[in-house]
């Protein structure tokens, strides 16, 4: 290829942890066009905005940034490329070129293998492209292998899309219908991560323990069997795996977490409210004891487990009576880290129209108290930390000369005076203080695992 051949991708990731695998993988896509990373939109041949629709004023956010985008892509020109990915892509399609009519292409998170095709088409046309219908094909079949490599840590989707429709979640409409793919094709992309460097690696899916699959012999596979599976692989140290829902999380996967000391002793299982009432009207399937039933469960099947949730206040209906019995989950509970939202009314979900939808301000006094509850055991499982002989896997630098920085088991942020040399590796770590945001330790033993 000759150096005038070569172009800049510049991608902006918003929302979750799918967005960021999916990044990745659109550049993957269009690196054989001779496109590589920009670090700045403003010196790229191509921007993608990857968006999020999950709450807020999502759609106002895009059109903003949008409005950035555009005065760079006029300052050269008018020679940059502009696509808008991901949820709001989906949801919004052509009224977003009806807002912007300076974007030139408009994709939703099922068609992103059809990039290619797409930017040649924008190029030929002079008009807008877009692709946002769900395509007979599966895009996973048609990546090619990730080129750059993703690092010390790499996500991997195995599953996508969702089935369950809460009342109060537009994921059932921007990445459509659940699906799962091939334990084969999972494996391979993990042998290729592994070869590549990494050393962790985080399966995902909207509701990755719905993942279900065939072995040889025609064999059904849920997601504790893919997993005994994963740690076969040499040098794959951690294994995690994002986001749970609790309907799906079956014996032999809570027994996994007994047997396979490579899957992390965390998990994150999203439990919204610990109010059946809400529970019910959030069309979740299950109530809060079975929650707390499930709980139980993992812990004994594995002692040391650590529980990260998300939860929503002001959901339609929901009473004081109702937000105390979430808070009284919690305490129950005890969790290691957490995320709480405001109910936000998302367009075309049936929470959105429905009645004794909550004050802003009743929605604000709860989250403020819940919040304090959840930094509260937040804060008390990281001091619980302190003394404590924890392995640590390496990911890079710190922030301080000398230092390095890599996450524990409970993917607590640690750092400590060590030699880059112990990037990629797993080593144990005393941990001796708790700052706001990370674990200070000091070496105890160069485990060189990889
Ligand atoms: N698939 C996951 C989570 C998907 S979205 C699950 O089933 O739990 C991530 C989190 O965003 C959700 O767990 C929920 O807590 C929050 N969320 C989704 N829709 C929301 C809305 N309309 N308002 C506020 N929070 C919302
Ligand atoms: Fe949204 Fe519920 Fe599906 Fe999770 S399970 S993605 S919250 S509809
Ligand atoms: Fe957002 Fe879509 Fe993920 S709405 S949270 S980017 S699935």
């Amino acid at each position: 290829m000759t150096e005038t051949e070569r172009k800049r991708l510049h991608v902006i990731t918003w929302g979750c942890q799918m967005n960021v695998y999916d990044s990745g993988r659109m550049a993957d896509v269009l690196a054989p066009l001779g496109y590589g990373p920009a670090a700045e939109p403003d010196d790229a041949d191509m921007v993608i905005l990857n968006t999020c629709h999950i709450r807020d004023k999502a759609a106002e956010k895009v059109f903003s940034e949008l409005g950035r985008l555009r005065k760079l892509k006029e300052a050269r020109g008018g020679r940059m490329i502009l696509a808008v990915a991901g949820c709001v892509a989906q949801a919004e399609g052509a009224e977003i070129l009806v807002r912007a009519p300076y974007v030139d292409i408009v994709l939703g998170p099922q068609t992103y293998h059809r990039l290619p095709e797409m930017v040649a088409r924008a190029a030929r046309a002079g008009g807008a492209v877009i692709e946002t219908d769900f395509p007979p094909e599966d895009k996973f079949d048609h990546l090619p292998e990730s080129a750059t490599p993703q690092g010390v840590t790499a996500f991997l989707t195995i599953q996508e899309g969702c089935d369950k429709f809460c009342s109060f979640c537009v994921v059932p409409y921007t990445r459509g219908a659940e699906q799962s793919r091939s334990a084969a094709t999972i494996l391979r992309e993990a042998r290729h991560l592994v070869s590549q460097g990494t050393r962790e690696i985080t399966l995902l899916g909207q509701n990755v323990n719905a993942w279900h699959g065939e072995g040889g012999h025609g064999e059904g596979w849920g997601l504790g069997r893919l997993l005994r599976e994963m740690a076969e692989i040499p040098d794959l140290l951690r294994i995690r795996y994002a986001t749970s829902h609790p309907r799906d999380m079956d014996d032999d996967l809570i027994a996994a977490h007994r047997d396979i000391p490579a899957l992390m002793p965390f998990l994150h299982l999203p439990v919204q409210s610990g109010s059946d009432r809400v529970l019910s009207a959030m069309n979740r399937k299950h109530t809060a004891d079975d929650f707390r039933r499930i709980v139980d469960k993992l812990r004994t099947a594995r002692a040391d487990l650590a529980l990260s949730s998300d939860f929503i206040v002001g959901h339609p209906g929901e009473t004081e009576a109702d937000f105390e019995d979430t808070m009284r989950l919690v305490r129950d509970t005890g969790f290691a880290l957490a995320y709480s939202f405001k109910y936000s009314q998302r367009p075309g979900t049936p929470a959105a129209g429905a009645p004794g939808q909550v004050t802003e301000a009743d929605k604000d006094r709860r989250l403020q108290e819940l919040q304090a509850l959840l930094r509260e055991q937040q804060a008390a499982f990281n001091a619980g930390c302190v003394g404590l002989e924890l392995p640590v896997l390496f990911t890079g630098t710190g922030r301080h000369p000398g230092q390095i920085a890599g996450r524990s088991p409970f993917l607590q942020p640690v750092h400590l005076l060590g030699s880059a040399s112990l990037i990629g590796t797993e080593s144990l770590v005393r941990i001796v203080a708790n700052h706001p945001n990370s674990l200070a330790g000091t070496l105890v033993q160069e485990r060189r695992t990889a």
